[in-house]
């Protein structure tokens, strides 16, 4: 029998916060993201500048877990801002999701699926249409839109927050390739207004507030390019939604991708000379920030600002440290001191004394790298092992592609088999150490680094645990600053 009903309140909530500060979700287009953006103040001007820079798509690149998502939703909501405030003449409104392709998506779903939120959200900033002086003809149009017999329709059915089809409560929504998800919106079903028609009106009302070119835009980002797998993919699918969608007045495109997915598109002629190059590389937030960006989640999400020190149970300095062995991945960071705030507060250990938050941090991280170490060194040869610590030197720093053979070999003690490098990748991958994020089988030849591996969180972790044992003998340049991060932190 349950004694107590304390499994039921959030672990967060038991140790004093609202919610979660360590989310691993992208910060949104509204004042809260920009509230917990720190540490990207150039990126953020940068992004906001090719987003105001009309005509062109602006592009990301960086690896997964960074803040991509994250840059390109607080700039698109700085520039809206931005506007409101009359320091634009630009009005850019940002969407509250952002659109994912797959494999085989359907360009029609896909288009009708654009159209749909672009819709909704020219209906949620109504107000900011009405207020800012747009040209006349484009405030009767929405004034005849909100009023239109569909609008009714749909306030109706779907209540206030109106909504042109369902779509899932993610923060990204892919459509899978399936033709009929478009079609059977209550527009179809409920007042027989064709998708094509839904179409043609948010292109009118698009044309209408943004009637001079150049004047603004819905900003509308496709996310996680990677996912596609391969450049070709990516390629394909972007060049059938070329003409539908990347050039429609009141538009404004922006694509996210990691591992040079991005790279891969400005090679199409097709593309190319739609991308606002050069694309923005987006790197790792220095660690001198992660002290800073914790804080700014704690201040948001504490009960009370002045209980930071009691109720976090870890030391902002464990986190910046787990930041640095982690590769500097953000996500993965947020990912693991959650995991971390949550296990304790499972084992009745949420309230940690100050002076001993240190001591458990060091008991926990114990158990993620060596313990983990432990259990799986002798799983793969020796030389396996020492291409993980190769591909966390200062060479590669986490990301390198098959072709670095060579250079993996000349930064190596022990010569490292040719044949046998590939079964190494394979080994690490399959124990989860390492990733492969782009495998371009059609054999394309457009310059594109194929096969690209990175290590993964735990890799990062397990390349640590070899590195407090002093097993990475087999580097030719030691890894200076994870020693002296390590030496500091001990
Ligand atoms: N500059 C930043 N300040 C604070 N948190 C950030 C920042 N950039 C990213 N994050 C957080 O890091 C995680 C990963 O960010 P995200 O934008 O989703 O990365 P990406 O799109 O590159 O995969 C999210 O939890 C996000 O809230
Ligand atoms: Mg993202």
């Amino acid at each position: 029998m349950i004694s107590s009903n304390d499994w039921f309140v959030d672990a967060y909530a038991s140790l004093g916060f609202r919610a979660s500060p360590f989310s691993v979700l992208a910060l949104r287009a509204d004042e809260m993201g920009q509230r917990l953006m720190v540490g990207r103040d150039a990126q953020i001007k940068e992004v906001a500048q090719r987003l105001l820079n009309h005509g062109k798509i602006t592009c990301l690149d960086g690896h997964i877990g960074v803040g991509k998502t994250s840059l390109v939703n607080v700039a698109a909501y700085e520039c809206f801002q931005a506007f409101l405030h009359g320091r634009t003449t630009q009005l850019l409104i940002p969407l509250d999701e952002s659109f994912q392709l797959t494999k085989d998506e359907n360009v029609e779903a896909f288009c009708a699926n654009v159209f749909r939120k672009v819709a909704n959200v020219l209906l949620a900033r109504r107000e900011h249409l009405v207020a800012y002086s747009l040209p006349g003809p484009g405030l009767q149009l929405v004034d005849a839109w909100l009023n239109s017999p569909v609008i009714q329709h749909l306030n109706a059915s779907a209540g206030v927050g109106i909504t042109f089809g369902a779509h899932s409560g993610d923060s990204t929504t892919g459509l899978g390739g399936n033709a009929s998800a478009g079609r059977s919106s209550q527009i179809n079903t409920g007042s027989g207004f064709a998708q094509e028609g839904l179409e043609h009106l948010v292109r009118d009302w698009l044309n209408q507030i943004f009637s001079v070119q150049g004047n603004g835009g819905v900003v509308c980002v496709i996310d996680n390019l990677e996912l596609l797998e391969s450049g070709a993919a990516a390629r394909r699918t972007l060049e059938a939604l070329r003409d539908r969608l990347f050039n429609v007045n009141g538009l404004r495109w922006v694509f996210c991708g990691a591992n040079g997915v991005i790279h891969s598109l400005a090679a199409s002629p097709r593309l190319a000379s739609f991308l606002n190059t050069p694309i923005v590389e987006v790197g790792n937030i220095r660690s001198g920030f992660i002290k800073p960006l914790i804080e700014a989640r704690l201040k948001e999400f504490l009960m009370d600002p002045a209980e930071v020190e009691k109720c976090l149970p870890l030391r902002l300095e464990d986190i910046e440290f787990l930041y640095q062995i982690l590769n500097s991945n953000l996500r993965d960071l947020l990912g693991y001191v959650d995991s971390y705030c949550r296990h304790l507060v499972s084992i009745g250990k949420g309230d940690v004394h100050q002076d001993h938050k240190h001591a458990r941090f060091k008991k926990w991280l114990d158990g993620e790298t060596t313990e983990s170490y432990s259990a799986i060194s002798s799983r793969i040869s020796k030389d396996a092992w020492a291409v993980l610590d190769i591909a966390m030197s200062d060479t590669f720093k986490g990301t390198f592609g098959v072709g670095d053979y060579g250079s993996f070999n000349s930064n190596s003690k022990i010569a490292l088999s040719q044949t046998s490098f590939p079964k190494w990748l394979r080994d690490l991958e399959r124990l989860g150490l390492l990733t492969q994020s782009i495998d371009d089988g059609s054999g394309e030849d457009d310059g594109f680094k194929r096969d690209v591996f990175t290590v993964t969180a735990k890799g990062a972790l397990i390349h640590y645990a070899r590195l407090i044992k002093n097993e990475t003998q087999s580097l030719l340049a030691p890894v200076e600053w994870l020693k002296r991060v390590h030496t500091r932190n001990a």
